[in-house]
């Protein structure tokens, strides 16, 4: 029997759950090269603020066993350059949802970043990221704080006519503080997890591996630890969810629906396996076949 893999986002319909995570796909143009970039339910395109950003000093990134650290720092080519480059060339190649990631180091860059995006009209979602923890003074700061990421949403929601989801951070002892905090002040939707802070040292130059001493650790390490707070979020709040964190087979995106994620983000599993999501999205039907499951959508459980 052929196999639904449509979900639905806030009134979008998908053709699949699977969505490569922001700061792990470019803006989908660099890896247009390697496959069809319409078999993805979405993109979620590279974390972007008011300006352009070199990001950190290298090294950033940092190899583990069980996964990576990147102090990368929000490298990226700036608003207006998202809206009258990256996208409309990438929608000359995709048909599918683009998610564009907003970035802001206060509520009014925010809030002006939304503004420009969300006049763009190839972009159908803004992912409001509050928790990137490679930058000072932005991106997780808002998003450890239930006020501070209330604050964001409130701003972005009153210049925004597309949904908006709140990017969280994991770095936090309640994340259900702060996802509630973000849906009464308007979210539509919410992404979790970003990645988590972490660190590693040179025991041979005594030194931290990244220049930043710190960045965010990702990858299939952290996904038992993702997939808990997606369950928590996910029945503490009525907003649809985007799961994300350590996604790297058909079974993990499943097991993401079913702790009650809308669509599924697959992000430093791409850096390891350019290919990671076409052969996720190639696996769902046959996963689904051996388990019974003819549709992705009432998997939560
Ligand atoms: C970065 O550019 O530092 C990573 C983005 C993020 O963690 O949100």
């Amino acid at each position: 029997m052929v196999k639904d893999l449509s979900v639905e986002l806030c009134g979008l319909k998908l053709r699949n759950p699977v969505i490569p995570a922001s700061g792990t796909f470019g803006f989908g143009l660099e890896l247009a090269g390697l496959f069809d970039l319409n078999i993805l339910g979405g993109i979620s395109l590279k974390g972007t603020t008011r300006e352009e950003r070199f990001g950190n000093p290298t090294p950033r990134i940092a190899e583990c066993p069980e996964g990576m650290l990147n102090s990368v720092g929000l490298q990226n080519p700036g608003i207006e350059a998202l809206v009258s480059e990256k996208v409309p060339q990438l929608r000359k190649l995709y048909d599918g949802a683009v998610i564009a990631n907003i970035s802001g180091f206060s509520v009014e860059e925010y809030s002006y970043n939304c503004a420009v995006a969300d006049k763009c009209p190839g972009i159908d979602i803004l992912e409001v990221n509050v928790s990137c923890p490679n930058v000072h003074g932005g991106g997780m700061a808002f998003g450890t704080d239930p006020d501070a990421a209330a604050a964001v949403t409130r701003a972005v929601k009153a210049v925004a006519t597309k949904p908006v989801f709140v990017k969280l951070s994991p770095n936090v002892t309640d994340i259900v503080a702060i996802a509630r905090a973000c849906e009464q002040a308007g979210a539509d939707g919410l992404t979790l997890v970003n990645t988590f802070l972490g660190m590693r040292i040179d025991i041979k130059t005594r030194r931290p591996v990244l220049a930043a001493g710190m960045g965010g650790f990702s990858g299939r390490a952290i996904f038992p630890i993702a997939l808990r707070m997606v369950y928590q979020v996910s029945h503490a709040c009525s907003i649809p969810v985007m799961g994300c964190g350590g996604v790297a087979s058909a079974a993990d995106v499943l097991e993401m629906l079913m702790a009650g994620a809308s669509a599924v983000q697959v992000g430093a599993e791409n850096i390891r396996d350019p290919y990671a999501c076409p052969a996720i999205i190639e696996a769902l039907p046959g996963l689904m076949d051996t388990l019974g499951i003819d549709h992705l959508k009432d998997l939560k459980i």
